[in-house]
């Protein structure tokens, strides 16, 4: 299930077919769409796990107001993957805790 349209957020310029890696796994997406987009089709629901209780969280607000969404993308920790457009050759990670570097 792919998000092509977001009630708050609206549409968004899908380019072309694209490749990134999660956790060093090849995967594919629409370069404009928001990696959140792009993992979710995958069938990922996970995107980082909390500090204390190392509970898993994913998707929540979508639309840049939470914390659940958040992922190191290219070394970069705390980035909102729901509004965050995926480009080819990104390097998106499962984030552990709040502010975690590779
Ligand atoms: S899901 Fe809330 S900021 Fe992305």
């Amino acid at each position: 299930m792919r998000i092509e349209q977001h009630p708050v957020l609206g549409t968004y310029e899908k380019g072309p077919l694209v490749t990134f890696t999660l956790d060093g796994k090849e995967m594919t997406g629409y370069e404009g769409e928001p990696i959140a987009a792009a993992l979710r089709a995958a069938g990922v629901m996970v995107h980082r796990h909390t500090l204390k209780k190392n509970e898993p969280r994913g998707i929540f607000c979508a639309i840049g107001r939470c914390t659940d969404c958040v992922m190191i993308v290219d070394g970069e920790p705390n980035v909102r993957t729901c509004v965050t457009p995926l480009r080819a050759g990104m390097k998106v990670q499962t984030q552990y805790g709040v502010s975690a570097k590779e």
